[in-house]
């Protein structure tokens, strides 16, 4: 029987050390250590995450911290959309190893799998929202295809010379997006795990490529790999330039509610929590080289969200003049080549992993719309210059969003 026991290596400057060739900085190392024999070795008892300090990522890694003492070596590079703010609960826990770095640093990565041998690694790293990708692809290709591609084979390398067991019982999951399917009419079915991929958004032809370089990753190497494909996402820590955080940050702030073209298009949502418990799930259990896709069954018009979060203002904080939230919605102009409808079937994670959402969506909206009023520090923090700009760009100066 093996015990785990963290040992703490501080050192430099708070605690940091830093890594020689790229200047990144590491906070501790772990030892396994085994009870009996005092044999001791580094890592195993470890996951290393990428993009932890984004909207999903930084969850994931609070909850599994929340949930377990296996520690998290969270590798971010800190783009506009991350924020060690969401990680702010963690300082102090030696469980929490945090790392400034692109996961295309290929000697970076290389170093840390080296020194920290995970048992585990969850990429959740990503280029994430449309209109940027819209407004400039490249950001996109650079880290969804090229840093995967890095990551896979940094991955690959380490993966390789792992001793026999450690080596089956490895792990590599790749977050996905339902994007990478395409559009759906009204009447087609759910996208399934069989749907073709037919992505349409510059994002989504990124993360589909990403899909395709895991797969093959699998095939040709034997990479134990699985992949999740979840709908959209909502709760606390979402970045508000996306659909629902910027609905609840621009009416508290008075400003309008833009609406792309008819608000009919159609999204399936699901709570960020309940995304965080399917990825430990298939982690725990999928079937190597297999795709799980993750979704509530929430399936809403645009406008409906919409006028949800505005009547759960009204309630939870209603305006000084007795106004609705409502009155401040503004259709503007259509995203080109906008996605009509998305809806997954997750029929095959339910049945053959167990899995079930917590939450309903209207406990968790709820939940959302009361964590954005509890926490207007975390909202103030996000919206920098960098974010300042992108509204301007984005929505000109008829329909801005909070500033
Ligand atoms: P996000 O934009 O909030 O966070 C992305 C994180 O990745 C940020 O912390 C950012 O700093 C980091 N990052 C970006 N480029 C990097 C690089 N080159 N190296 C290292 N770190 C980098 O995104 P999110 O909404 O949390 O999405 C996380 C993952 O889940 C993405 O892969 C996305 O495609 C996928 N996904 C998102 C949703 C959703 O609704 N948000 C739904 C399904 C799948
Ligand atoms: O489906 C999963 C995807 O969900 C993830 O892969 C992406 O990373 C994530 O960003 C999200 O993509 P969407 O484009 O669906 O999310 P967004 O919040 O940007 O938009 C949701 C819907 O709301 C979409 O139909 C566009 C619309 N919208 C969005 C914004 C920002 C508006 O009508 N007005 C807006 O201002």
């Amino acid at each position: 029987m093996f015990g785990f026991c963290p040992i703490l290596h501080g050192g430099g400057e708070g605690g940091y050390t830093d890594l020689p060739q790229s200047g990144t900085r590491f906070l501790v190392a772990y030892l396994l250590v085994n009870d009996n024999q005092g044999l001791s070795f580094s890592g195993w008892f470890m996951i290393l995450v990428t993009g932890g300090a984004g909207f999903i990522g930084g969850n994931f890694v609070l909850d599994w911290l929340a949930g377990s003492s296996e520690p998290v070596v969270n590798v971010d590079k800190l783009t506009y959309a991350g924020n060690l703010d969401t990680l702010s609960s963690l300082q102090g826990n030696p469980g929490h190893i945090f790392v400034q770095a692109d996961i295309g640093d290929r000697a970076v990565l290389d170093a840390l799998l080296a020194q920290h041998k995970p048992r585990a690694v969850i990429n959740f790293a990503a280029e994430s929202h449309v209109d940027r990708s819209i407004h400039g692809p490249e950001d996109f290709i650079q880290t969804n295809v090229m840093g995967t591609f890095r990551l896979l084979e940094s991955v690959r390398q380490y993966w390789s010379a792992l001793p026999a067991a450690e080596k089956e019982a490895f792990r590599f999951l790749h977050v996905s997006t339902d994007e990478v399917y395409g559009s759906l009419s009204q009447t087609d079915p759910a996208f399934s795990e069989t749907n073709r991929y037919e992505p349409n958004s510059p994002y989504s032809a990124s993360k589909a490529a990403s899909d395709h370089l895991v797969r093959a990753w699998h095939h040709t190497y034997g990479l134990p790999v699985l992949t999740t494909n979840c709908s959209n996402n909502y709760g606390p820590y979402h970045f508000p330039e996306k659909l629902i955080p910027l609905m609840i940050v621009n009416a508290l702030a008075g400003k309008p509610l833009p609406v792309y073209g008819d608000g009919m298009q159609i999204r399936d949502w699901l709570y960020v929590k309940d995304h965080c418990s399917a990825i430990r799930r298939v982690l725990e259990a999928g079937k190597l080289g297999e795709t799980y896709n993750v979704g509530g069954w929430n399936e809403k018009p645009n406008i409906d969200i919409v006028h949800t979060v505005c009547a759960l203002l009204d309630e939870l904080r209603p305006k000084a003049d007795g106004s609705q939230y409502a009155t401040q919605i503004t259709y503007v102009t259509d995203r080109p080549g906008h996605d009509r409808r998305y809806a997954i079937d997750a029929r095959k994670l339910e049945a053959e992993l167990g899995w079930k959402p917590a939450e309903t969506f209207e406990s968790g909206i709820r939940k959302t719309v009361q964590w954005y009023l509890a926490n207007p520090q975390w909202v103030a923090n996000v919206q920098s210059g960098a974010y300042r700009e992108w509204v301007g760009k984005q929505y000109g100066t008829t329909a801005g969003a909070a500033q």
